[in-house]
This record gives C-alpha cells, sequence and structure tokens, in this order.
C-alpha cells in the first residue's frame, strides 16, 4: 500500500497534450487507493543552480558547514521539492519528450532533488540510494519511435531511469506512447496501449 504519491507533470500542450491523457488514466488508476500530491513543474518551476546556490549546496552537503541565511535561502526551492519528494512513497513523472532528452524543467526538477546526503549519498564502497522501499513511474510520450537503429537517440526515459536508479527506488517502471508523430493514424492506439497498461499497474501498486 502506497500512503501517498507525489505526481510531477510537465506538459505545456496543456489541455491538448497526449501525455495528460497519460496523467488522467493514472490518476483514474490511483483513485481512492492512495493520497495525491500534484507538483505542476509549469506552475512551480524548478531552479537551476546559480553560484549562490551551487555554492551553498557544497558547502552544507560535502562540507558539512552551516549555511548563511542568504545562503539557505538560496538553495531553499531545492530543499523543498527534496522534502517533497522524501515525503513520497511513490512518485510518477509525466512529459513529453523534447529533442531527444527530458525538458529542462523536468531535467531541472531532477538537479534540484538528486541532493547528496538526502536522496544519495557516498560511503566506503561507493554511491548509495536513499530512496529504497520506494517505486516510481515514468509516463512519457513522443513523436517518433525509438527502435532499432534509432534506439541511440532517446534519452529522454532512459535519463530519468537512471536519475531514479541512483536514488534507490526498487520499483522504476516507464509507460510510453510513441509514434504521435510518426504514424499519426496510430497515435490513438499507441495511447490507448498505454492506458492500459497503466491501469494494470495501478492495480499492482495500490493492491
Ligand atoms: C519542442 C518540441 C520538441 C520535440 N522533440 C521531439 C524529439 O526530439 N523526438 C520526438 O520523438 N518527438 C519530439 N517532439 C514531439 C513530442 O514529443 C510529441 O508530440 C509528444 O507526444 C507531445 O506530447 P504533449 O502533447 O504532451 O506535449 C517534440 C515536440 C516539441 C513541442
Amino acid at each position: 500500500m502506497s500512503k501517498k504519491t507525489l505526481v510531477v507533470t510537465y506538459l505545456p500542450s496543456g489541455e491538448r497534450s497526449s501525455t495528460k491523457q497519460l496523467v488522467d488514466a493514472f490518476l483514474a488508476a490511483a483513485k481512492g487507493k492512495t493520497a495525491v500530491e500534484h507538483l505542476d513543474l509549469l506552475r512551480e518551476q524548478p531552479d537551476v543552480f546559480s553560484t549562490e546556490s551551487l555554492g551553498a549546496y557544497v558547502t552544507r552537503n560535502y562540507m558539512g558547514q552551516a549555511l548563511a541565511p542568504a545562503q539557505a535561502q538560496a538553495i531553499a526551492k531545492m530543499d523543498r521539492m527534496t522534502a517533497q519528494l522524501k515525503a513520497a512513497d511513490s512518485v510518477v513523472v509525466a512529459f513529453p519528450m523534447h529533442n531527444f532528452g527530458l525538458p529542462a524543467a523536468v531535467k531541472a526538477w531532477f538537479d534540484s532533488v538528486l541532493l547528496k546526503g538526502q536522496t544519495w549519498d557516498m560511503n566506503a564502497s561507493g554511491f548509495v540510494g536513499l530512496m529504497k522501499g520506494k517505486q516510481a513511474l515514468i509516463l512519457c510520450t513522443s513523436g517518433g519511435v525509438y527502435e532499432g537503429p534509432m534506439a541511440g537517440w532517446e534519452h529522454a526515459v532512459s535519463l530519468a531511469k537512471v536519475e531514479f536508479t541512483f536514488m534507490g527506488y526498487d520499483v522504476i517502471e516507464a509507460i510510453t506512447a510513441p509514434g504521435m508523430n510518426a504514424n499519426p493514424a496510430q497515435a490513438p492506439e499507441s495511447i490507448a496501449a498505454a492506458v492500459a497498461q497503466i491501469h494494470a499497474l495501478g492495480a499492482r501498486w495500490y493492491a
């Protein structure tokens, strides 16, 4: 039983978004089975590191030193997003592929929450993920299909999987609807197949 699920979305196509159909399917599948918190990255844009916030991060998280108020302020939004992720047993991240990778806002969110000592750390034997016992779902639609010779061009879902793996998530699943632009006639079928997988995942995750 997952007590709390954080749903992180970046859907700049708004109501016309193909990816939103996957998010809506997830919300329907999860309804009444978990508390859902929504982080809309269009409304609350994640920070990217500035000289000040990176300095604060290194000072506190690597050197173990206290921060002056202005330094703490510089990294406050990253800390907030990290605490929000840590409070969730499950996380869903939903986005369209942009230029073969994660949209910048989604990458900035990952950069915000991948804080040493919070979601991952280092010990004598190397890197350790601190998010054990948690589950992650990636929802992504793309214009093209990344199979065969194009497989190496896919850096959206593959990068999101690496980020969650690094944080130690035990369950990492990805459900995609590819070919939205390459095969427009087959797009509804691609969405329907993803929606069916999402319903099955909902039954599994929240049994
Ligand atoms: C700025 C931009 C960049 C895109 N880059 C890619 C890409 O590199 N590869 C791809 O397969 N599709 C690409 N697409 C197509 C979208 O991934 C695809 O249409 C997706 O289903 C859009 O989802 P949405 O309706 O939720 O925005 C791009 C779309 C936009 C708007």
